[in-house]
């Protein structure tokens, strides 16, 4: 089985990235053959800061090492140092409709209003679906906010296969991440946790040092009846808490609310703080060894030949199916 996924580089990973994305990457590299992406060219649908792009790409290859992924068995490099990505993603576009892309969600959203809109933003979905097939992926491990780039991946590998009788492209499927999969803001449970919100206790950083980490716990939303209880509608802020709890101490809901029956928010929002730290502390430390080592870019460079040595293979496939070329691939 191959599973494929990507990550954008940005700065401020926070524990919604951990438990959202890198820790389900890293549990699945012991059950399958992992290919890992710092997606760097869907990053610059908007103008990004060169300097600050590369340091980017560099910070989320680091998380995913510090998460624990093993870079000997599994491959972790940036996209754009395997130029199938794109080469498949024109041959991609030429198979997409502007209806279907233009009923993606996050194009409407961010187009809303607007006369005219970047046209990566239009096409983003697509290159997507080029990173998935061009690996001939089985399994996509996203957050259920990517479903629909998902199906469309689906749609355009099936209409090819149907083209031209078969066996052009793998059909994938999404794992849509269930543990962790939504941790909210601490300010506001209503919204999910996330690097742009103004307020910095409003989330926890993977590298929030003790003092933050105590702070952000400490002063998070919670509500006045006193009683730790999962309850989403009511009681989102202390259900958030719970649900962090869980994921990090592996123990069930249920068993917290009986180990914390009685007692008050302030002893298990300390707890929750050790915890907290206890669990960050190995991966900071771990991160800041890898990122500032000279190795990184090795590896990454290491993971681009592996994984172009794949991809070009499909590539070769497609390019033959087409009729594109005259060099033998
Ligand atoms: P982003 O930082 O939004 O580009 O997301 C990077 C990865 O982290 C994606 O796989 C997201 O699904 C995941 N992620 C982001 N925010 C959260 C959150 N609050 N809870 C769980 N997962 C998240
Ligand atoms: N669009 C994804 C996100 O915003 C990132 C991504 C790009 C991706 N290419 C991918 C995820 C391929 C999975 C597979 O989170």
């Amino acid at each position: 089985m191959r599973v494929f996924s990507g990550v954008q580089p940005s700065g401020d990973m926070h524990i919604g990235n951990y438990l959202g994305a890198f820790k389900q990457f890293v549990k699945l590299q012991y059950e399958a053959d992992c290919v890992y992406c710092v997606v760097d060219m869907h990053s610059i649908t908007l103008p990004k800061d060169p300097a600050e792009l590369r340091q980017y790409i560099l910070d989320i290859a680091a998380w995913y090492i510090a998460c624990g992924l093993d870079t000997k068995g599994s491959i972790l490099f940036a996209q754009s140092d395997v130029g199938a990505h794109a080469e498949l993603a024109w041959v991609l576009t030429c198979s997409s409709y502007t209806g279907e892309l233009s009923r993606m969600t996050q194009f409407k959203a961010k187009g809303k209003g607007a006369e005219s809109v970047p046209a990566g933003i239009f096409t983003y979905p697509v290159l997507m679906a080029a990173d998935i097939l061009v690996y001939d992926t089985d399994v996509v491990p996203v957050g259920e906010d990517q479903r629909q780039h998902i199906e469309l991946a689906r749609d355009l590998a099936i209409r090819v296969n149907n083209r031209f009788g078969g066996g052009v492209f793998v059909v994938p499927e999404g794992r849509y991440v269930t543990e962790g999969a939504r941790i909210m803001a601490l300010d506001d449970p209503t919204v999910k946790m996330s690097k742009s919100a103004e307020n910095e206790y409003s989330r926890i950083s993977l590298l929030d040092d003790e003092g933050k980490i105590r702070k952000a716990l400490s002063r998070a939303t919670t509500d006045s009846d006193g009683e730790i209880r999962y309850d989403e509608e009511k009681k989102p802020g202390v259900s958030n808490l719970l649900n962090i709890y869980s994921v990090f101490s592996g123990k069930s809901i249920e068993e917290l609310e009986k180990q914390y029956a009685g007692q008050g928010y302030g002893t298990f929002k300390n707890d929750l703080a050790d915890l907290t730290i206890e669990t960050l502390t190995p991966l900071r430390e771990k991160y800041l060894e890898i990122r500032h080592s000279d190795e990184l870019v090795g590896i990454l460079l290491d993971g681009a030949e592996r994984a172009n040595a794949i991809a070009e293979k499909v590539l070769a496939r497609v390019y033959d199916k087409f009729g594109l070329g005259v060099r033998k691939r």
